[in-house]
């Protein structure tokens, strides 16, 4: 099969879908791999890394996507991108769609396979795929966070750790799945006390279980909730409906009992957000990371992930690798066949709709998966 692997183009995104080692085990499976010029760098790797691992290097996105059969990316096609995308092409990559109805529309035209990195399960039920990214975003949002709480930076002015004699800062984490444990993780790591929110309360013994004497874990409820954000320093949206639109879990006037210049970076951006103010921002960027709503501070980067690429290229790939290697040795259907996990991934094929979470999130029809594949 001939593989391509686009440069990603969105905002400071500078991981990439396949490091040199991955394109080599896909030439010695006996496929062709098209990586676009120069796509590496912002990862560390380059062209001639992947000459030697046996790609080819194409001089422009077009020549990318016009030959691969399959295109392996990180995010979801830009409108730049719609264009370019080939009538029952795979696409591999993240999506998000139920976070942009305009995005969906647009790749549900193209008539394309779109397999999404983030519904695709692995025998447990869990989303192999997501996991190492959400392990990156999850330890990346209290740096972040730690890091726009100093006061040069518009924030309160709170050192997460405390001192001697002066209490640490209070980490409030919504959700205690892969973002959630890696968050409290690093957050308890810096001396936080940090409260962790969920409505799975097996999930809750599990982290009372795991986590060290500075983290308590609390039901999720609008009462609780409330009264988290009260002490809040930090606040972690961090919860997940598999394919669906978060839940608004901090309501617009909730912000009113935060205190002045406290700080909330809502992970869940890319499903829409999980904080009102912030589902209803634009997601915000690298370069711009942060807006302030009612004297609290709100970040909404959507591809955290993209901050630290040379640990995300290599986290991502080794996940996606065994998958891509699957779709590529045995054609798209046939692996999904083989693999019901991977079937779970798709979300779009032949102009239909097949995930349950996205046509929910717009009312649009939803065909099961099978019945779109004719088998
Ligand atoms: N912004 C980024 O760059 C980035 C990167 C990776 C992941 N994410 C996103 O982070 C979010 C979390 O991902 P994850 O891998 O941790 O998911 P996960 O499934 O491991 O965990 C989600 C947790 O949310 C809990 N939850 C559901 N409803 C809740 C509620 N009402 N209150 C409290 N908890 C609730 C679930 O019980 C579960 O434990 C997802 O939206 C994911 O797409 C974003």
């Amino acid at each position: 099969m001939l593989i391509g692997i686009p440069k990603e183009i969105k905002s400071a995104e500078r991981r990439i879908a396949m490091p040199p080692a991955g394109v080599e085990m896909l030439v010695k499976n006996g496929h062709k791999v098209l990586v676009e010029i120069d796509g590496g760098l912002g990862s560390g790797f380059s062209n001639d890394e992947y000459i030697k691992a046996g790609a080819e290097i194409a001089s422009t996105a077009k020549a990318v996507w016009d030959q691969a059969e399959m295109i392996i990316k990180v995010k979801e096609p830009l409108p730049s991108e719609y264009g370019l995308i080939q009538p029952d092409q795979v696409l591999f990559t993240f999506f998000h769609f139920a976070s942009s109805k305009e995005l969906t529309n647009a790749i549900l035209e193209t008539g394309c396979v779109a397999v999404a990195y983030e519904t695709v399960t692995d025998a447990k039920g869990r989303l192999p795929l997501l996991e190492p990214m959400s392990e990156v975003a999850g330890r990346l949002a209290v740096q972040e966070g730690a890091k726009y709480l100093e006061a040069p930076m518009g924030g309160r002015g709170v050192l997460l750790g405390g001192v001697p004699g002066v209490l640490p800062g209070e980490v409030v984490i919504l959700g205690g799945g892969t973002v959630g444990i890696n968050a409290a993780k690093m957050a308890a790591g810096l001396g936080a006390h940090v409260t962790i929110l969920d409505i799975n309360i097996n999930r809750l013994r599990y982290l009372d279980d795991v986590m060290p004497a500075n983290v308590d874990n609390l039901f999720s409820n609008d009462s609780n909730i409330r009264e988290a954000l009260r002490k809040a320093d930090l606040v972690v949206g961090a919860v997940l409906i598999p394919g669906a639109k978060a839940p608004h879990l901090v309501k617009r006037e909730m912000l009113s009992l935060m205190k002045p210049r406290s700080m909330i970076v809502d992970v869940a951006i890319d499903q829409g957000g999980c904080v009102q103010t912030i589902s209803e921002h634009d997601p915000t960027t690298h370069a711009e990371p942060t807006f302030i709503v009612e004297d609290v501070m709100h970040y909404a980067v959507a591809n955290m992930p993209g901050a630290v690429p040379l640990t995300s290229t290599l986290a991502l790939t080794n996940a996606t690798i065994p998958y891509a290697l699957e779709l590529a040795n045995k054609g798209y259907l046939q692996a999904a066949i083989d693999d019901p996990g991977l079937m779970e991934g798709i979300n779009m094929v032949n102009k239909k709709i097949t995930c349950d979470g996205v046509s929910d999130a717009f009312d649009m029809p939803y065909t099961p998966v099978e019945e779109a594949l004719g088998l």
